[in-house]
């Protein structure tokens, strides 16, 4: 029986592969000022700033490896071809990484390079600054191809309309402190779908799901995936 999948997730399924999260003890958000590091303005005003800021997290991303979490939503994406989709609000790369192959950067990815005058996209260098011209207008403000606070996410209406057709919305490892993602558990539920949470801890839209385990993304997710598994036989 055909199943659509919709998966949603956020930096806790890279906790464990040595990636921060944004909201934990000591998180990005501790260490850093979004208006500073994560929006337009402070882009504009000191884009050295914020190349520096992305250009450390794309090294650790680019040597970090994927996780038992990762590889549990490859082989369920493999035992429901077609059926699986993973919006992740994640830029690290490690859902490709690891093998999924539908995914969906709402986020944006650190491995994207955007020009901020024409909107031209090429793959980032490993370090980017703020001399370095576009390659397409040669104009010398390229940026991270991330979506930054105060900015429209990627691909919104191809996820409402999977959100409308998905039977199951598992939701991995985000705060659901941030929107439009935190609404997509909602969006899910009027539409009919069985809604899970796999998370560290509750989250603070936990009341909001149907089904909730906690633990580790190593071993909340392969064990849910496993369970899926045995249920579609
Ligand atoms: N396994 C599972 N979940 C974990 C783990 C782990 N090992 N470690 C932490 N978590 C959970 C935390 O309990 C928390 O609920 O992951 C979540 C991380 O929350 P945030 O740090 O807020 O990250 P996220 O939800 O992805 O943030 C959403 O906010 O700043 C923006 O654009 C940024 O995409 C990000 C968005």
């Amino acid at each position: 029986m055909s199943k659509s999948i919709v998966i949603l997730t956020g930096a806790g399924i890279s906790a464990e592969s040595g990636l921060g999260t944004f909201r934990d003890e000591g998180g990005l958000w501790a260490q850093h000022r979004i208006e500073d590091v994560a929006t337009p303005e402070g882009f504009a005003r000191n884009p050295k700033l914020v190349h520096d800021f992305y250009n450390a997290r794309r090294v650790q991303s680019t040597a970090a490896e994927p996780n038992a979490g990762h590889f549990a939503l490859v082989k369920l994406e493999a035992d429901h071809p077609g059926e699986v989709l993973i919006v992740t609000q994640n830029v690290d790369g490690l859902h490709e990484k690891a093998g999924s192959k539908n995914v969906l950067h709402m986020h944006g990815t650190l491995h994207g390079a955007l020009c901020h005058a024409c909107a031209h996209r090429w793959p980032a260098p490993t370090t980017m600054s703020p001399e370095a011209p576009c390659p397409s207008c040669g104009k010398p403000v390229t940026r991270p191809d991330i979506v930054w606070f105060g900015e429209m996410p990627y691909d919104m209406e191809r996820i409402s309309n999977a959100l409308a057709q998905a039977d199951v919305f598992v939701s991995i490892g985000t705060s659901g402190e941030v929107y439009p993602a935190a609404n997509f558990v909602t969006e899910a539920d009027m539409f009919g779908a069985h809604t899970v949470e796999l998370n560290l801890e509750p989250s603070s839209g936990v009341s909001r799901f149907a089904e909730t385990h906690f633990g580790p993304a190593t071993q909340v997710v392969p064990q849910w995936v496993a369970e899926e598994l045995a249920r579609a036989k």
